[in-house]
């Protein structure tokens, strides 16, 4: 389906010039004269969505603090960030869950989804199969192990890297390449659910996890607390939102989106609430 945003442009544009104040975009405060003119591309251009006047998200809510579940509730960094970008294309926003290693195909494929907002990392590999957005959160590596082990802060690098050793990753992410790459002894454990990956450690089926820092904090500080974080690698992964290669204009409106959200403080103000 075809979302032509030309005639609700022009529609904006005319009460604008009427009331002579502010532009469209929801949220922003920005006179009407600074956000026309130089780029009006994505504005005036036309994008698909898989419902019309629906931002579909995917995501794979076992990721606190960016995406998880609150009964059937979908809350969350990444959840908060959908949110106000749909706002900014001025659509509806409606999250489908869909397991993290099949968000990049089924974005690629189309018509399950618009987007995939999941903290995903932006690589060369993703990259050939869908585009990223510009970045809207950097972040690093951290493997925890239950406290008490043989495994300590001291001696993580080399303990890790062990024979015998089994860490715990989710399935098609970077915690998994990082812990191939890093720790080529040990036997590296995929789950589907990064909440798994936590659930096998604490059961004694894996010694370790290797996950995004901030989810593997999260996860030790709200369920965690007999488990540890001994190493962590300053990976600098750049999340980003997953849009298919054909719908270069929805990939441009969400760009937009973001420098607005960047600009008015809104990604500032989701950091503090949900990652402080
Ligand atoms: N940042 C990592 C990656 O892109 C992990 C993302 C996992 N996301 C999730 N919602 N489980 O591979």
């Amino acid at each position: 389906m075809k979302f032509n945003k030309v005639a609700a442009v022009v529609a904006c544009g005319a009460l604008t010039a009427a009331l002579g104040l502010f532009g469209c975009s929801s949220g922003s405060s920005e006179p009407a004269e600074q956000q026309g003119g130089s780029e009006p591309a994505a504005e005036e251009g036309s994008y698909t969505l898989v419902n019309d006047g629906v931002l579909t998200v995917a995501t794979s809510p076992d990721f606190p603090p960016f995406e998880n579940l609150e009964g059937d509730e979908y809350v969350g960094f990444d959840i908060e960030l959908a949110k106000a970008i749909a706002e900014q294309l001025g659509l509806e926003c409606e999250f489908t869950t869909i397991q993290f290693d099949g968000i990049v195909p089924a974005i690629q494929a189309g018509g399950q989804a618009d987007v995939g907002i999941s903290g995903i990392t932006v690589d060369p590999e993703r990259a050939e199969s869908v585009d990223f957005t510009d970045p809207y959160y950097i972040a690093d590596q951290s493997v925890a192990v239950m406290k008490g082990g043989d495994v300590t802060a001291d001696n993580a690098a080399d303990a890790l890297n062990a024979e015998g050793m089994i860490i715990a990753v989710q399935s098609g992410t970077t915690g998994e390449t990082f812990a191939q790459e890093n720790f080529p002894n040990a036997t590296i454990q995929p789950y589907g659910n990064a909440t798994d990956a936590f659930a096998a450690m604490q059961a004694g089926q894996a010694n370790a996890v290797c996950m995004d820092k901030a989810v593997v904090e999260k996860m030790l500080a709200e369920a965690y607390t007999d488990a540890e974080v001994v190493l962590s690698a300053a990976t600098g992964e750049e999340y980003a939102v997953a849009v298919s290669k054909d719908n270069p204009e929805l990939l441009a409106a969400i760009n937009e989106a973001i420098a607005t959200l960047q600009e008015d403080g809104t990604i500032d103000d989701l950091t503090a609430q949900f990652l402080a």
